[in-house]
């Protein structure tokens, strides 16, 4: 199917039909995806949690402003970003890069040592703020995969995060939530299935410059 086909195809999801799952094929698609996500520097300061478990997520409906996505979907995918962020895990970066690419120390030192520079004038604020910046990434990049894969899904932002922290006990991991994704099947009776799309037109929503 043409991209732009699957692009129409995709909605965001209010009714999932809770009888049907995913496979673990999809699933792995999914996960996939996220890890190819770009990241800046590559850094992955982002983590995917996946939850099938429906007693956790009928939990996180009261969470998530009574949305009930959450639950009536096959996964909820929380995306993630790292709480504290420290020099350790540039050297782990780079010691990847040594290992998957068998790239020379005097060639990735001077880079490395340029990263370690650059964040340790960051607060953690300004830190959390570009970390959230590469969720959205990988949330759209999750929304595009599920729609060309067919998989209904509904970018939500609509949650308590502290909430979401506490009950998937996310500060042992070194998270904070950030943004969630319920995965799964839409249901025949969703009324917002077969509306129209509304965009603006193109002219109104894209400048050309030739
Ligand atoms: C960042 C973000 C947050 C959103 N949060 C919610 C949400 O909490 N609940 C919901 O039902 N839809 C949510 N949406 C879905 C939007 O309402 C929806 O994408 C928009 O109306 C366009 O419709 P479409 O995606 O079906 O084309 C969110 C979308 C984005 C991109």
């Amino acid at each position: 199917m043409h991209i732009i086909e699957s692009l129409q195809w995709r909605y965001a999801t209010k009714k999932f039909d809770a009888t049907k799952k995913l496979t673990s094929e999809q699933i792995e698609v999914l996960k996939n995806a996220f890890s190819l996500t770009a990241t800046s520097f590559g850094l992955q300061p982002i983590k995917l949690v996946v939850i099938e478990n429906k007693e956790i997520r009928e939990s996180l409906v009261e969470h998530s402003f009574n949305q009930r996505q959450v639950a009536d979907a096959s996964h909820l995918l929380v995306i993630c970003i790292q709480d504290d962020f420290t020099t350790e895990d540039i050297e782990k970066y780079f010691s990847l890069v040594k290992d998957v690419r068998q790239t020379p120390d005097e060639i990735l030192n001077p880079f490395k040592d340029y990263l370690v520079d650059t964040f340790s004038s960051k607060t953690k604020e300004d830190m959390h703020t570009s970390f959230k910046n590469q969720a959205y990434i990988a949330l759209g990049n999750l929304l595009n995969v599920c729609a060309v894969e067919k998989i209904d899904s509904c970018p939500m932002e609509g949650f308590n995060p502290e909430k979401y922290d506490e009950v998937l006990d996310l500060k042992s991991h070194n998270l904070k939530s950030a943004l969630i994704l319920p995965v799964g099947h839409r249901a025949e009776d969703d009324f917002m299935k077969d509306l129209k799309k509304v965009r603006k037109p193109l002219d109104k929503s894209i400048i050309e410059i030739k």
